[in-house]
């Protein structure tokens, strides 16, 4: 199992390059199922993930060429199997993305229930609940959702929670429905939206894009298009809070400084001198300590729960007490017990944690859980004093691209260890 080593007190400067989202991309890829033609998806990160997704629709007879510029050629007119399996669900739950599109294009669709993992239960209720109400029968059995129809008929949707993969399957499904259909309370991460503009590129017929309201007129094919998937913003942030928490100044460039505006707050807030551009943003900590900043996590464009772990490592460095609430996932404070490891001073009550600051932190052998928790760990390790082991950081590399290679570029003296 693989080990990341880390000396930290490092002050970071310099710019990385933001790659294309893990969470943009993912669905993208499960909605080349949908095209009658040939696709080509560009500026795809090279994720595990990302493997993952190619591997599972391979296994279902699409056929992909993935080359190492982060193109893939997608060609999805030989369909054989409409099966997601659990080997390879059980190690991404986005495989559940395969639902929607195998349902709206063939009519049928078993997919493996993707089960918790560590940070939730992580339920699909709701995207089964809306699939039956497009008129597919579902049945959930042995572990599998086994779904068929027909052909899907538009219906009028009221999501009960805010929900980024339920919106995107039912997108997906809504497309090649016979009629019109309304999704209310729809996600509106900046990575639901680049979905339905890459469907609309292919022919989909989607309006309310970017708001919680979506209208969909049901078209009879879709056809393959050329697409660029969005960069990054939780990536974005990651980077940005590694010039904040060790004093330092870092350039993120090819990325959108307007899809991560709570996030930017925030580190205004923690007293970062922030610049941006059309495709770029800056933060400059000037060798400064951050202030305690207090955040709530909720569904965008409020303060994303992907950068909560971030912000729990900044705030346990930082001058203050802050409070961090998390209501999105019920179990998303796997972190906080490694990080008092280093020493950081945190309680943490119910779906809240209160963050007293400390000067310094210090390297110590630490376990990652989950993919953000990894961040944060990270983060906290370049700010500690002396040497961090973080064990199980493959989590690490289904979601940050060459993660060592770009933090080595911003300085920070790092290194994968085998053992
Ligand atoms: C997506 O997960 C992201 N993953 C997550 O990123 C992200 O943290 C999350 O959205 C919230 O922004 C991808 O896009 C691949 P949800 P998703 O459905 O769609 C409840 C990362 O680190 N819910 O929006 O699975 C659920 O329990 C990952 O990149 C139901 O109750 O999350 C949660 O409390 C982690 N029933 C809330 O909704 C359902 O059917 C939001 O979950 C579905 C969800």
């Amino acid at each position: 199992m693989e080990k990341f080593l880390i000396n930290g007190g490092v002050v970071l400067r310099g710019s990385v390059r933001a790659s294309g989202s893990k969470n943009a991309v993912l669905p993208i890829l499960a909605a080349t199922l949908l095209a009658d033609s040939p696709m080509i998806v560009r500026n795809v990160p090279d994720l595990r993930d990302v493997k993952t997704t190619v591997q599972l629709l391979s296994e279902m007879g699409v056929k992909l060429e993935h080359d190492a510029s982060g193109v893939i050629q997608v060609d999805s007119s030989q369909i054989t199997e409409f099966t997601a399996p659990y080997d390879l669900v059980k190690t991404m739950r986005a495989s559940i993305l395969v639902l929607g599109p195998l349902l709206a294009r063939f009519g049928q669709a078993a997919v493996s229930l993707p089960g918790g993992c560590a940070i939730g239960t992580r339920p699909v209720d709701l995207h089964i609940k809306g699939l039956r109400a497009l008129g597919a029968e579902v049945e959930v059995e042995g572990g599998y959702i086994r779904a068929q129809a027909k052909r899907l008929k538009g219906a009028h949707i009221v999501l009960e929670t805010v929900t980024v993969t339920g919106t995107e399957n039912l997108l997906m499904a809504a497309v090649l429905a016979e009629g019109t259909s309304v999704i209310e309370n729809a996600a509106r991460e900046p990575e639901v939206s680049d979905l339905a503009h890459c469907l609309v590129a292919m022919g989909a017929q989607i309006e309310g894009i970017g708001s919680d309201t979506l209208t969909i007129q049901g078209v009879d094919s879709l056809a393959g298009c050329d697409y660029s998937v969005l960069s990054d913003r939780i990536e974005t942030g990651t980077y940005l809070l590694a010039a904040a928490i060790t004093g330092g100044c870092v350039k993120v460039t090819d990325t959108q400084p307007n899809l991560l505006e709570s996030v930017l707050l925030k580190l205004e807030q923690a007293g970062a001198v922030v610049e941006s551009g059309d495709d770029w943003v800056q933060v400059d900590m000037q060798e400064r300590r951050p202030k305690s900043v207090s955040l709530r996590t909720a569904p965008h464009p409020a303060f994303p729960t992907d950068m909560q772990a971030q912000f729990s490592a900044l705030n346990a460095v930082a001058d203050g007490v802050a409070t961090i609430t998390e209501t999105i996932f019920e179990n998303r404070f796997m972190h906080m017990p490694e990080l008092q490891r280093m020493g950081a001073t945190i309680e943490v009550q119910g779906n809240t944690a209160v963050i007293t600051g400390t000067p310094q932190l210090y390297g110590a052998p630490v376990m990652a859980t989950d993919l953000r928790a990894s961040a944060g760990l990270i983060l906290a390790a370049l700010a500690a004093q002396g040497e961090t082991i973080i064990d199980r950081i493959y989590h690490m590399d289904r979601g940050y691209e060459q993660i060592e290679q770009k933090l080595t570029q911003l300085g920070a003296n790092i290194q994968r260890i085998a053992c």
